[in-house]
């Protein structure tokens, strides 16, 4: 499999997802940066929509290509949120955030009515985990944080249970989010209780929120070398 071609072809899919006049979530990474140049084209053809962007790259793609733009304060619900994904489980269950964007994916697709996952077919999984859940915290007090994140691995039977700071591979410094953050790297290697594991990330003070996308998405789109297969809970 090509991965590039596979997500170019299942943002490709998405489109069918698209109607003249809806308000779009616009999710971040290579697989909706696909969709979101391939959106542009259909602006340009005279589609008339509009998009909340879930990060500052994909406001800055947006502008660039012609999609326009909606700050979230001015909807009040947005159709169909058109996001990837680092894994996803047959209960369409996500891990998301590996682009650092998950507090605002996740503001964005609870506020719509639909959840369409674009995703290379890499990214179907049985069980999560494998992939590093990652943990936006507060700047203040984050290695605290970071301990009650490895209890929370601990507690809820996950297979790992380090936890990392994410640094940039240029500078070595920590990752700064959009919100001003810093993101933690859960390596539980097998979630075997998302919806537990969601819940104690959720009750620790100083974490802004979590990588695991429970009960959001609709529709699965899997890019493959030739075409994608859509999938429906
Ligand atoms: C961004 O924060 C993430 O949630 C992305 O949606 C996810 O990492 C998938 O990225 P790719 O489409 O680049 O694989």
């Amino acid at each position: 499999m090509t991965e590039s071609l596979a997500k170019f072809n299942a943002a490709h899919a998405a489109l069918d997802y698209v109607k003249d006049g809806m308000v779009l979530g616009l999710g971040t990474g290579s697989t909706a940066a696909h969709f979101v140049r391939q959106l542009g084209e259909r602006v340009r053809q005279g589609l008339r929509v509009k998009g909340v962007p879930t990060s500052e790259a994909t406001r800055n793609l947006a502008e660039q290509v012609g999609v326009p733009l909606l700050e979230i304060s001015q909807v009040s619900a947005i159709d169909v949120c058109i996001d990837g994904a680092d894994e996803v489980d047959p209960a369409f269950r996500l891990i998301k955030g590996g682009g650092g964007a998950l507090l605002r994916e996740k503001i964005v697709a609870a506020a719509s009515k639909q959840m369409v996952v674009i995703a290379d077919e890499t990214k179907w999984v049985e069980t999560l985990g494998a992939f590093p859940l990652p943990v936006e915290v507060t700047r203040f007090g984050f290695a605290l944080t970071q301990a009650r994140v490895v209890e929370a691995l601990r507690a809820t039977g996950c297979a790992g249970h380090e936890v990392e700071l994410r640094v940039s591979g240029k500078s070595n410094e920590p990752v700064i989010t959009d919100g001003g953050n810093y993101i933690l790297d859960a390596h539980a290697k097998r979630i075997v209780n998302a919806e537990a594991l969601a819940a104690a990330l959720q009750g620790i003070a100083g974490v802004v929120e979590h990588g695991l996308f429970i009960g959001l998405a609709q529709t699965v789109i899997l890019g493959k070398d030739k075409g994608a297969e859509v999938k429906r809970l």
